[in-house]
């Protein structure tokens, strides 16, 4: 591996390379809870700084932050705000936690009015969208301006989740540029177009107003592309490729680490964990044994980094035994 990022990963002692997800919105002192993912919030900075606290207490390694702005529009400016809300995010945790690796989500979803990954074409004469509408050059550029500000505030990594051609290229290329050639990228390389990302875009309030978005995401049904989308994320300089959702695409993993010798994440997403919390909480499964032995499967098929909701309980499972 080309970067540094190894030494944190590590050192988690899990097993597992557990990465905990967290949603950060504007205010004090803000706890909201998210009714479809239990036991998952919507936190203020400050609120955050503390839980992220929390969880380098329990040894989990890294972070990956995704951020709700206070307002959104159509060319997703909170996005690559110097002082937007993941940006301060950052500053305030890397300015209080430390030892604990820092990654941030690169995506425009949760900063456009409309809920696209990307800017848009505006309607056709007829009011309705073309089919592709995703403005393609100026959402990469305007990716790579979003990453090098997330690293600027501090991030570690930054982790494109966009699937926009050319956009590991794109914020390689501005990074090096900014003088951050030494921070990694984790590419979501693999990712589908999946109904297991629901209770997400509950969290993140980011569910596209209009289409969906299968012009930019992978068909679940299919495999093939998968891996030549690994492999152009690699071609374009990712650090980390990653598969995304995990259990249900268990063989894209697997062939993703026979294929290619890299670092390999794999997205435990919010569906996935939604499911295991609500048959617990009815008492029908062993949520404990239940996720141990879905995160030990994700890890058999060959990923070595997992991020998941489970990251804080199973860490703390651990401590317990
Ligand atoms: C942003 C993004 C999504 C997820 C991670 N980054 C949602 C989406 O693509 O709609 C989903 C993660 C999860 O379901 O836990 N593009």
């Amino acid at each position: 591996m080309k970067k540094a990022l190894t030494p944190l990963l590590k050192k988690s002692g899990s097993g597992y390379n557990l990465i905990m997800p967290y949603f950060v919105v504007e205010g004090k002192n803000v706890s909201r809870a998210i009714a479809s993912m239990p036991g998952v919030y919507q936190l203020s900075v400050d609120r955050m700084v503390t839980e992220v606290a929390r969880a380098k207490e329990l040894g989990v390694p890294g972070v990956i932050i995704f951020g709700i702005p206070k307002a959104k529009d159509a060319e997703a400016t909170g996005a690559y705000d110097d002082h937007g809300i993941v940006q301060r995010a950052v500053r305030a945790v890397k300015d209080k936690v430390k030892g604990i690796l820092v990654i941030t989500d690169v995506c425009l979803c949760e900063y456009t009015s409309h809920g696209h990954c990307g800017v848009v074409h505006c309607c056709q004469e007829n009011g309705e969208m073309p089919k592709k509408f995703i403005r393609l050059k100026d959402t990469v550029a305007l990716l790579a301006k979003t990453a090098v500000s997330h690293v600027k505030a501090g991030a570690d990594i930054v982790a494109p989740s966009a699937m926009m051609k050319g956009q590991v290229k794109a914020i390689r290329q501005e990074l090096d540029k900014a003088g951050f050639g030494q921070t990694p990228i984790m590419g979501y390389s693999a990712k589908f177009a999946s109904a297991f990302y629901g209770p997400f875009r509950d969290a993140a309030e980011s569910a596209p107003r209009f289409g969906d978005r299968r012009s930019y995401q992978l068909d679940p049904k299919v495999s093939t592309k998968a891996l030549s989308e690994v492999a152009a994320d690699i071609a374009e300089g990712a650090d980390i490729v990653m598969v995304k959702p995990a259990l249900a695409y268990l063989d894209i993993i697997r062939q993703v680490k026979d294929r290619f010798d890299m670092p390999l994440a794999a997205y435990n997403v919010s569906a996935e964990y939604s499911m295991v919390k609500a048959a617990a909480a009815k008492g029908w499964i062993d949520e404990k044994k239940i996720v141990l032995e879905k995160l030990n499967a994700i890890r058999r098929a060959g990923a070595s980094i997992i991020i998941s909701y489970h990251a804080c309980d199973v860490m703390r499972w651990k401590r317990e035994v």
